[in-house]
């Protein structure tokens, strides 16, 4: 159909220019976001209480800066639709001697995992990135364990109104420079089903909101 097609070259370009900017960011990413989102990062790693012998993914794993954090007797696989932060994920499986860590290059929209293989699911400043929010979302249910648990970690904006708005404003452009575009959540997780088993807001300003949700059967 050629209506289709249309829209998946226009998907295939989005996805080429997000791998040309993370490219470019991954030079910078550890000093930068790396600081900035440390807060979130370690209340997540909490929240997910990963047992002994879980298979952990972790969708859009960018430089690996979580990876250290988990015991070496869970399994951890990371994707990431970027090589360039793919290889400073590899750095890092090296310097701390990660043998429990894989590492992927995958599209998070169409991911090549088994349906229903992993215990839990993070996906950290990343769904307002990716070119396909929904249908990442499902892929991230659908290779989740029925009853297993789904952990999304997003920027989200502050709760003032002004400043909302401006960012609102302004998603457009966060989004051509890959920093993420406005997604309403909500809404998102009623479209797949998904509920929060619970909720905090995290980093400076309480600006990023972390979900935990259970994998409800579609
Ligand atoms: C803001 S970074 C977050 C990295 C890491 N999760 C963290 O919290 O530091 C977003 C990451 O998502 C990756 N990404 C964007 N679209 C993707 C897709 N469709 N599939 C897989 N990874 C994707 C980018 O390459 C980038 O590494």
């Amino acid at each position: 159909m050629p209506g289709n097609s249309g829209l998946l070259s226009v998907k295939n370009g989005m996805s080429e220019h997000i791998k040309k900017v993370y490219s470019f960011y991954s030079w910078i990413y550890d000093a930068f976001f790396g600081k900035i989102f440390e807060h979130g990062r370690y209340v997540a790693f909490q929240m997910m209480d990963v047992k002994a012998n879980e298979t952990i993914l972790e969708v859009g794993v960018g430089t690996g800066l979580s990876l250290p954090l988990y015991a070496r007797n869970v399994k951890v696989i990371g994707i990431d639709i970027s090589q360039e932060m793919l290889e400073k994920a590899e750095r890092k499986k090296q310097y701390y001697h990660l043998s429990n860590v894989d590492l992927y290059n995958m599209d998070a929209s169409s991911m090549t995992f088994a349906s229903n293989t992993f215990d839990k699911v993070i996906a950290s400043h990343v769904i307002t990135v990716v070119t396909d929010p929904l249908r990442t979302l499902n892929e991230i249910k659908r290779v989740c364990k029925k009853d297993g648990e789904i952990f999304i970690l997003n920027y989200t904006g502050c709760n003032n109104n002004i400043i909302s708005s401006f960012e609102k404003f302004i998603s457009p452009f966060r989004d051509k420079v890959g920093l993420g575009k406005h997604v309403d959540l909500n809404e998102l997780l009623r479209g797949v089903n998904l509920s929060v088993i619970s909720e905090r807001r995290v980093n400076f300003l309480e600006m990023c909101r972390l979900l935990k949700c259970k994998n409800n059967p579609a």
